[in-house]
């Protein structure tokens, strides 16, 4: 996909783009065109039911006099409403709309706005954000596709005064996107393809942009005592790594901000195995993982001024002759000893270790992991929310912030001692679940225990690291979940 910024003039191929305010309010640059067309858009919006709500999109197709295959209306809404995250959705509907018409070029008019809260430049460089994010497609699979299946767009051009401004903005954006995309494609590949050692292969490609990358092998954790990580790869032919990325663009020597992924590069839950329906589903257990991946190829990729750790905990969860048992004691690098009542609940045991890990080797400023953890969590909250706990409101607020600024958005759930009544052990420090009841609380209030007093944040993203249904900035798939959310923290928060 190319994307380009530019000065205003009239395109002579494709699909020509022009905005349209609520209540059918024609911007300057449409109401100009419908001069030259002699009032034929206004007719075509009589003749129909656009009204310029958000995201609509009207067709005049092959207009008389002018060079473009067609004219696209799309509605811009209110102008007060018009912020970056309604520009980035507008971009994604863009794209949406004419991904399936074999355009192959799209031009965009964007006039200033009047009470928008963002500047035209700002709205440029979101839509066209909001159009490649859109725009993913992950089809390495398919062999037997047509030309006509696949979209022919291929190349955005967006026209503005302050154009070289609004390129400016997206450079930054557009390595965000590089960093979701890497994101979805983790989340996407099959689990025979990805396993711990190929993504660990494909964190390692983001030394190319600078990230100083450390792997931790089987040998090296069994010395640092990690046996809750270890337990959970134990009946997979599979070996466990945890990847540990560094990104130092920050004052040398300052506490780094540390980013923790889950990565059960597939789980079906062990001895404890997960019934056949839907067992698919879980190759998508790395989504912590990717989302951590992602974030650091897009810090590094703009070069983000801060020091930055992601570091992530790779392991297949499999039956088999060397897999742990049910009843199973494990003792953890920090010490604490646990009993695996259910295999299935493997992803605490690898955080456990790698939260535990990162405490102690990095003292960060705060720690935030991510992890695809419980299927309570999609009870609790569905595929809208992702699930936020948190040790400081400070940085619970931040996130909050983050998410609605990203629009990849976070409700607050509750850390309370009380809880830890239900992962009480007979014979260990602990047991490795609570119970239905609050199933998601008691997993977080696990983790507590393995972050040492350090400031801490956990994203519960079972019921978003995947869409069933098409966002417009997100196609149904892997979503990236955490990316622009985490970059958006930093950029707000951690950068000088
Ligand atoms: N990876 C799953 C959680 C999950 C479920 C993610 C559905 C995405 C969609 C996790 O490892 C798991 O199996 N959790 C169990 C915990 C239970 C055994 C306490 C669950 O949620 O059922
Ligand atoms: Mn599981
Ligand atoms: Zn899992």
């Amino acid at each position: 996909m190319k994307i380009e910024f530019g000065a205003p003039t009239q395109p002579d191929t494709g699909a020509h783009v022009l905005g349209v305010f609520e209540d059918g309010v024609l911007t300057p640059s449409a109401e100009e065109l419908d001069g030259r067309l002699n009032g034929a858009l206004r007719r075509a919006i009589g003749a129909s039911r656009f009204t310029g709500k958000a995201r609509q999109m009207l067709d005049v197709l092959a207009p008389a006099g002018l060079p473009v295959d067609r004219v696209v209306l799309a509605g811009l809404g209110k102008a007060a409403a018009l912020d970056q995250r309604a520009a980035e959705d507008l971009g994604g509907a863009i794209f949406g709309h004419l991904a399936g018409t074999g355009t192959k070029r799209v031009t965009v008019s964007l006039d200033p706005i009047d009470g928008a809260p963002q500047t035209a430049a700002e709205i440029g460089a979101r839509l066209a954000f909001g159009f490649r994010l859109a725009s993913y497609r992950f089809d390495l699979y398919k062999t037997k596709q047509k030309p006509e299946d696949k979209p022919a767009l291929d190349r955005l051009s967006v026209m503005l005064d302050g154009h070289s401004a609004a390129k400016k903005v997206f450079a930054g954006l557009d390595k965000v996107a590089d960093g979701v995309f890497t994101a979805r494609d983790l989340v996407s590949e099959p689990a025979n393809v990805l396993y711990p050692a190929t993504l660990v292969d494909r964190a390692k490609e983001l030394s190319k942009l600078g990230v100083e990358i450390d792997v931790l092998s089987e040998k090296d954790m069994r010395k640092l005592g990690m046996g809750a990580l270890l337990g959970v790869g134990a009946g997979s032919q599979h070996d466990s790594y945890i990847v540990v990325m560094q990104w130092n663009g920050g004052k040398k020597g300052k506490a780094p901000v540390a980013f923790i992924g889950k990565g059960v590069t597939f789980d079906t839950g062990g001895i404890s195995i997960k019934p056949a329906a839907g067992m698919e589903d879980m190759k998508w257990d790395m989504g912590g993982a990717a989302a951590v991946v992602g974030l650091m190829k897009a810090l590094a990729g703009r070069k983000a001024k801060v020091n930055a750790v992601g570091i992530i905990g790779l392991a297949e969860n499999m039956p088999s002759g060397t897999a742990q048992r049910p009843g199973d004691v494990v003792k953890s690098m920090s010490g604490q000893t646990i009993e695996v009542i259910n295999t299935d609940a493997e992803g605490r045991l690898i955080l456990a270790d790698v939260l535990w890990y990162t405490q102690d080797r990095f003292k960060p400023e705060a720690m935030i992991d991510l992890a695809t953890l419980t299927g309570a969590i999609i009870v609790a909250l569905g595929h809208n929310n992702a699930g936020l706990f948190a040790t400081d409101d400070a940085l619970a607020e931040r996130l909050l912030a983050a998410g609605k600024a990203s629009g990849e958005t976070l409700w607050r759930m509750p850390l309370d001692d009380a809880y830890d009544k239900q992962i009480e052990s007979d014979i260990a420090d602990m047991k490795n679940i609570g119970g239905r009841d609050g199933g998601s609380v008691t997993a977080a209030q696990f983790l507590k225990r393995f972050c040492n007093d350090v400031p801490w944040a956990h994203l519960d993203i079972a019921g978003v690291a995947w869409g069933s249904k098409a966002k417009p900035t997100s196609p149904k798939g892997g979503t990236g979940f955490g990316v622009r959310l985490l970059d958006r923290f930093v950029a707000d928060h951690y950068e000088q």
